[in-house]
């Protein structure tokens, strides 16, 4: 019989499947998966000791990655077969803090609070020894240090020294993984802290296309078990309209090539998530939504400055958009080249357009200066008159184009002068 799940029961199910914590498909990090796995395995299986660091940009997939390994091997071994300690360089800013989180989450906090002891290493040298003592005969440590690179301002390098001490004189089987989004962390490094490093560095670099950018929102969206159940069964086939949608895939083709990060969809998804419970107790996913959502997360201030200037400063920027068809696109033009355009687009349309003479257009090619429109190539070359100063734009074609489609109060012919570029 088919059940039948409630769509709040959707919602937060997808919610979350969009939370860092749960295990998705990782794309384009196949090699450093499989040697984070084989590092990490060499300590669980052989009790052997290593270390490297994880560096890549934030929202790459570092502790995904790690997480992900940690799932496969305890599939293999089983929980117990390891101990995981996760220390974060915000969170945990001095050594003494790290070492009290580190006893507790190793659940020997008591054991630390009554034995006496004097220095750091030897307070570490305590919590292994007690575990070692223990049930838990040289269970292999799996440490992470995650914002590895914060760990380098203690004092002293305490933490990082002790540990990196161990893992080189292999007394007790660990793993010690940083995790970075800073390139130069090893520069951070004592000398001491960095001759016990292993130099071992796996780098993480969002390296998938867009057709894998558009599985991960899919696959963040689509519920497993949907052969039983005809509500889940309906949201995945509204998952994949919506994801077929050209104006949506076009939206997420935008955001793709101004970042990667998929961390993006999740807010994205999220959003919608929230406006599909508040609109409508049936959580329709919309196409439509989805992409304004996408649009409102980021702003176009040049769009924006583009959309408030005067019908002759945008007449001055179309004209600069014909002048650089003509003498090539990134060449430089000067007020007399764009002037020329104007006038010539002006004459022709006489009876339709107003035409300003050139001391007022001066003045206005002035002010796009000003505003950062156009920037002049020399900017010291003051002996030169201002018309003829060699200029450069700073906006794309592009977005003249848009900005004239979307100016109000245009009249047609500047209107079709101005779109006529995108032909
Ligand atoms: N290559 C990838 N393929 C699929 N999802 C990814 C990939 N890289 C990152 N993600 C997703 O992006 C989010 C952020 O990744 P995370 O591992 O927390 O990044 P980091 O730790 O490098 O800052 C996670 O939800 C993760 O599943
Ligand atoms: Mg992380």
């Amino acid at each position: 019989m088919a059940n039948h799940t409630s769509t709040a029961e959707i919602i937060a199910r997808v919610r979350l499947q969009l939370s860092d914590q749960s295990p998705r498909t990782l794309y384009g990090v196949t090699p450093q998966l499989e040697q984070l796995e084989k590092l990490m395995r060499r300590t669980v299986a052989n009790l052997e000791s290593n270390s490297a660091l994880l560096i890549g940009p934030r929202g790459s997939g570092k502790s995904a990655a790690v997480n992900a390994c940690i799932a496969a091997i305890t599939a293999d071994f089983g929980s117990d077969a390891f101990a995981v300690v996760r220390l974060n360089g915000l969170i945990h800013t001095d050594d003494r803090l790290a070492l009290r989180d580190i006893a507790s989450q190793l659940k020997v906090q008591r054991a630390l609070e009554t034995g006496n002891l004097s220095s750091f290493a030897a307070a570490l040298a305590f919590i292994l020894e007690t575990l070692r003592n223990g049930s838990r005969q040289s269970q292999p440590l799996i440490v992470i240090l995650d914002e590895f690179d914060q760990f380098a301002h203690h004092a002293k390098q305490t933490l990082l020294y002790n540990l990196f001490d161990l893992v080189q004189s292999a007394e007790a089987p660990m793993i010690v993984l940083g995790l970075s989004c800073r390139l130069d962390v090893i520069e951070l490094l004592e000398k001491r802290v960095k001759s016990r490093f292993s130099h071992r560095q796996i780098h993480f670099l969002h390296n998938f296309g867009f057709d894998e950018y558009l599985s991960i929102a899919r696959n963040s969206l689509l519920i497993a078990g949907a052969e039983h159940d005809a509500a889940i069964s309906a949201w995945n086939a509204q998952v994949a309209e919506a994801m077929n949608d050209r104006s949506l895939v076009a939206a997420l083709q935008v955001q793709f090539d101004l970042s990667k990060d998929p961390r993006v969809i999740s807010t994205v998804l999220v959003c919608i998530l929230n406006s599909a419970l508040t609109a409508s107790a049936t959580g329709r996913l919309q196409a439509s939504s989805v992409v304004s959502i996408i649009q409102a997360q980021f702003v176009d201030a040049k769009a924006l400055v583009l959309q408030g200037l005067s019908t002759l400063e945008l007449c001055l920027m179309i004209a600069i958009n014909h002048v650089q068809v003509k003498v090539g696109v990134l060449e430089p033009f000067n007020f007399e080249m764009v002037y020329e355009e104007y006038k010539a687009f002006a004459n022709s349309n006489v009876h339709v357009i107003d035409f300003f003479s050139k001391p007022v257009s001066l003045k206005a090619f002035e002010h796009l200066q000003a505003i950062e429109l156009i920037k002049p190539v020399h900017p010291n070359a003051f002996h030169v008159p201002k018309e003829y100063r060699m200029m450069r734009m700073m906006v794309e074609p592009a977005q003249i184009v848009d900005a004239v489609t979307r100016f109000q109060d245009c009249s047609t012919a500047v209107r079709r002068w101005g779109s006529q570029w995108a032909e």
